[in-house]
């Protein structure tokens, strides 16, 4: 019985999950990439966000908005971190956004959204790495995620690795054959490769270290306040063995009269 229960455990908590993939939907397959927000204490590597945003902005913005992310959000301790007036120009540089009131285009603002992007047909980004989170882990238990990340940027990184070169046309659409892809065809063509992008400090700008860094960003556009969440957590913990080592002691100085006699008779 004993026996039993120990594998159980082990097995329910990861111990013997042999590979370290993930199994996206139908086929896809999803690399274990480890990222820096990862596990109880992980945090967002601002330097990293910052690479994704520009990214982001250089390169998937073309096609993909980011119509739930505010830009002003840019300048939060924890996440990309840019001084205000570096979000200011940021905004004005790169979107034009209607303004109703002058019934007319105008450069963004911080306090506006990233744009949303409705020509190329492709999706929104602001929820993509929470909306991809797979539930993974033995018998659906989700520990994986608790181990290994929640998956979304993991996948989010996989389709941009992902691509062998193949192509194929269907019905006038042009496709892509992609093993992270659910199905293996996507109809997003190869956005990155090596040396796109260059970043200010000369930082290694080959696809595999870039499609981390974008997945990175867009994990922080989906959730802004993990760090806040995880802290919040933490207290709760300590909270609550600090309480339990009271009670336990509270509870042993209550019933030591009683307690202690029983051995005196
Ligand atoms: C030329 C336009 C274009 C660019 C540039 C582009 N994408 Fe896409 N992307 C698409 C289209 C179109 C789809 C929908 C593909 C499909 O459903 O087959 C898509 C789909 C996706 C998906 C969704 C997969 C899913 O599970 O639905 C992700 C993630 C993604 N793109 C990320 C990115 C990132 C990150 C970048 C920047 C590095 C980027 N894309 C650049 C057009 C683009």
């Amino acid at each position: 019985m004993f026996k039993k229960l120990a594998i159980g455990a082990a097995v329910a908590l990861g111990l013997t999950a042999p590979a370290a993939t993930y199994a996206a939907g139908a086929g896809g397959h999803v690399e274990d990439f480890s990222f820096s927000f990862e596990g109880p204490f992980g945090t967002y590597d601002q330097n990293q966000l910052q690479r994704g945003l520009q990214i982001y902005t250089e390169v998937c913005s073309a096609c993909h908005g980011m119509k739930f992310v505010p830009i002003r959000t840019l300048a939060d301790e924890g996440g990309p971190h840019l001084p205000e007036d570096q979000v200011r120009a940021y905004a004005e540089q790169n979107f034009e956004v209607f303004d109703a009131e002058l019934d007319d285009f105008r450069p963004a603002k911080p306090v506006d959204h990233f744009p949303a992007n409705t020509s190329a047909g492709a999706p929104d980004l602001s929820l993509m790495a929470k909306a991809r989170a797979g539930f993974h882990g033995p018998y659906g238990t989700g520990i994986n995620q608790f181990f290994k990340g929640i998956g979304g940027p993991e996948y989010i990184a996989s389709i941009l690795t992902g691509y062998t070169g193949e192509e194929k046309e269907e019905a006038g659409t042009l496709f892509y054959e992609n093993h992270a892809f659910p199905g293996g065809w996507i109809a997003m063509a190869p956005p990155l490769s090596d040396e796109l992008v260059e970043f200010a400090d000369g930082h290694d700008n080959s696809v595999h270290h870039m499609a981390q860094d974008v997945a990175a960003f867009l994990m922080w556009a989906a959730e802004p306040k993990m760090m806040a969440r995880k802290q919040a957590g933490l207290v709760g913990v300590l909270f609550l063995v600090i309480l339990a080592a009271l009670l336990y002691l509270t509870n042993k100085k209550i019933w030591a009269p009683i307690k202690g006699k029983r051995f005196q008779v």
